[in-house]
């Protein structure tokens, strides 16, 4: 199978991979650069688990072709936290309970981390709409409805 060279930044790592053209970015992130928090849900554009950031936009990466991705910045989950500490996101949905099985996590993680980049004040209707596309079946949503409301007022309070 020919193999196509391309090159991206992931998680502030410059990388430079080898894909056959078929191969989703979710696959590229977790078979080729072993970043197994991306998850495959459902690989149909239906659960969100596979989110990541794509030039600073949430995607479905299940959805978008690893070729397609030359010259792009990736962000993983793994890429939120930083070299000490949480994201904020990542400390309250834990503090909330918004993490029972796990699978969706990180999707819904990517997802609030970009809302929060974009708006820092959300009300809840907004953050109900960016997480719309990420499906969880184990808490309800009201725990990762608060997680992200007390995120933000973390975020503000630090400035
Ligand atoms: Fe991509 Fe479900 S695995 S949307
Ligand atoms: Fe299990 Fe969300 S915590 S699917």
């Amino acid at each position: 199978m020919t193999l196509h060279e391309i090159h991206v930044t992931v998680n502030d790592e410059p990388e430079q991979v080898a894909v056959p053209a078929n191969m989703t970015l979710m696959r590229m992130l977790r078979e080729k650069l072993a970043l197994t928090g991306t998850k495959n849900g459902c690989s149909a554009g239906e659960c969100g688990a596979c989110t990541v950031l794509l030039n600073g936009e949430p995607v479905n990466s299940c959805m978008v072709l690893a070729v397609e991705c030359d010259g792009a910045r990736i962000v993983t989950v793994e890429g939120l936290a930083g070299e000490d500490r949480l994201a904020p996101v990542q400390e309250t949905i834990l503090r909330a309970g918004g993490v029972q099985c796990g699978f969706c996590t990180p999707g819904i993680l990517i997802s609030a981390h970009a809302l929060l980049e974009r708006n820092p004040t959300p009300s809840d209707d907004e953050i109900r709409e960016a997480l719309v596309g990420n499906l969880c079946r184990c808490t309800g949503y009201l725990p990762i409805l608060e997680s992200v409301r007390e995120a933000a007022r973390m975020q503000s309070a630090a400035g």
